[in-house]
């Protein structure tokens, strides 16, 4: 068994037995529906199931999902949501929500661990993120910014998901490992790009040792392999750079940090495989993310001249903070990721509710979005609500919250201002009449489901 199959045997959700019966009488209302059909609801149909639920039950409701029909108490209010990420995190589990990507993040990834694992790892990741980190990737992503839009085709309509894929996919692996090595970026690119393209069947089926033998499941383990080689490559070299401590991207980052309170060998500093369980997780969570935003964010300056003025405007006189609203505002009209979770270890409250262990909580991205009390006239596209700082704490959700708040939140945010900045100051943008879009469901994120179309013209 090779090293990839023995992770994906290791890191296949199991499941966690039923322990203490929960029952439906223990918790908020919600459908009675099977947990099957609750399941395809919320994972398929999140964007009319979830606003559905909430006008049939009320603004707290429990759903039933599967495997093992565990529960799952579904929050938007601010109040709520502020005691969601306040939790103790030896209660309020994160990790275990996501165990679905243990097989290709693996066992070390941030988004797995939980507790003093977690804590420790987020710590040495922390010095690659924060913003004197940032501001060095800046000069890179700017360069990739006009590289990407220099090459569009004017008068022409194009798919702007596609492009911002690619965009963000290179800026991702240049600023993640610092590769500029035109070889070894030709050969990592389809390696990413087939990880992220994971079909849901073949979640399903990973684990089982026979059917990685076979089509889809094989080939996604050939994948695996062959990311893993290239990843543990760059890591030996790079641990070896004479200009280790003057490179500024987060490989090299991580392989500097040591963490003071450690007793292991080596200094407390990042072992390969955990090095390579972080470096995959920051690929896949880095990528169609920001770029799924920035598709909305043209595709809803697009639709209105007026916002495209306004945009235009602060493009050309430097206004970032307004291209930063924009982005901010296509987040929170359609928001990537619908919702967090967090798994409690004991009984706790949340909403003046008092809850089991093992019942899971959300934090739905998609109501506190759409909620007029928390945006006024939620329907439209509105930038200004995000100019002069008034928005109340715990509406605006895009990056989760608490001590597992995005860590690359910072990063989507100067990228994107980066990319508008660029294009807005090359050209219109419009929407064609035809070309309305709406979100689809693809995995874990929502995407727009046409490819966001855009055609752009020189001014
Ligand atoms: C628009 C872009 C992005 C969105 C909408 C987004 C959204 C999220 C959300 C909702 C979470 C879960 C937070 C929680 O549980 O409270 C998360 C966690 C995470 N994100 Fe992002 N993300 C984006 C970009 C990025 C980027 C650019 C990176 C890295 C380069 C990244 C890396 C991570 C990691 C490592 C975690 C786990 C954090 C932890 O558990 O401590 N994300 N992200």
């Amino acid at each position: 068994m090779s090293v990839t199959q023995e992770r994906f045997e290791k890191m296949r959700p199991v499941s966690r037995g039923r322990g203490p019966k929960l029952t439906a009488d223990m918790l908020p209302p919600g459908p009675r529906a099977p947990a099957l059909v609750q399941s395809v609801g919320l994972l398929g149909f999140r964007h009319q199931f979830v606003p559905l639920m909430k006008r049939r039950y009320g603004d707290v409701f429990s759903l039933r999902l599967l495997p093992e029909g565990r529960w799952i108490v579904v929050f938007h209010k601010p109040e709520a949501v502020k005691e969601i990420f306040a939790g103790d995190p030896a209660v309020f589990h994160a990790g275990k929500g996501n165990a679905i990507l243990g097989p290709v993040m693996g066992e070390h990834s941030l988004l797995l661990v939980d507790g003093a694992t977690h804590k420790r790892a987020r710590k040495l990741l922390m010095p690659a993120f924060n913003g004197h980190a940032l501001r060095g990737y800046q000069e890179v992503v700017a360069g990739l910014a006009k590289a990407e839009v220099g090459s569009w085709r004017v008068g022409e309509e194009f798919r702007s998901l596609d492009r911002m894929n690619a965009l963000t996919l290179e800026a991702i692996l240049q600023v993640v490992f610092g590769v500029t090595d035109e070889r070894r970026l030709a050969e990592l690119r389809p390696l990413v790009n087939r990880t992220v393209n994971v079909h849901p069947l073949v979640f399903l089926g990973w684990g089982l040792p026979r059917l990685q033998t076979v089509g889809p499941w094989r080939r996604t383990v050939l994948n695996q392999e062959h990311l893993d080689r290239v990843i543990y490559a760059e890591i030996a070299e790079r641990r070896v750079a004479p200009d280790l401590a003057d490179r500024t991207d987060v490989l090299s980052t991580l392989l500097r940090v040591r963490d003071p309170e450690s007793t292991e060998s080596g200094g407390g500093g990042l072992t390969d495989d955990e090095l390579r369980d972080q470096l995959v997780t920051l690929l896949l969570a880095g990528h169609e993310t920001t770029a799924t935003a920035l598709s909305w964010a043209l595709y809803e300056v697009g639709r209105d001249p007026a916002q495209l003025a306004r945009a235009r405007t602060a493009a050309l006189a430097g206004d970032d903070d307004y291209l930063e609203a924009v982005l901010k505002e296509a987040m929170r009209l359609h928001p990537v990721i619908p919702m967090v979770v967090r798994h409690l270890m004991k009984p706790a409250t949340v909403g003046g509710i008092d809850l089991p262990a093992g019942v899971t909580v959300a934090a739905s991205i998609i109501l506190a979005h759409a909620d007029p009390e928390n945006h006024p006239e939620p329907d439209a596209f509105r930038p200004e609500r995000f100019v002069g700082g008034h928005l109340p704490p715990n509406t605006w959700l895009p990056f989760g919250g608490g001590v597992r708040r995005c860590i690359g939140a910072g990063f989507s945010l100067m990228e994107g201002v980066a990319v508008l900045r660029e294009v807005l100051s090359s050209y219109d943008v419009t929407v064609r009449p035809g070309s309305t879009d709406v979100p689809k469901v693809r995995n874990i994120t929502s995407v727009p489901r046409h490819g966001a179309r855009i055609v752009v013209t020189p001014r």
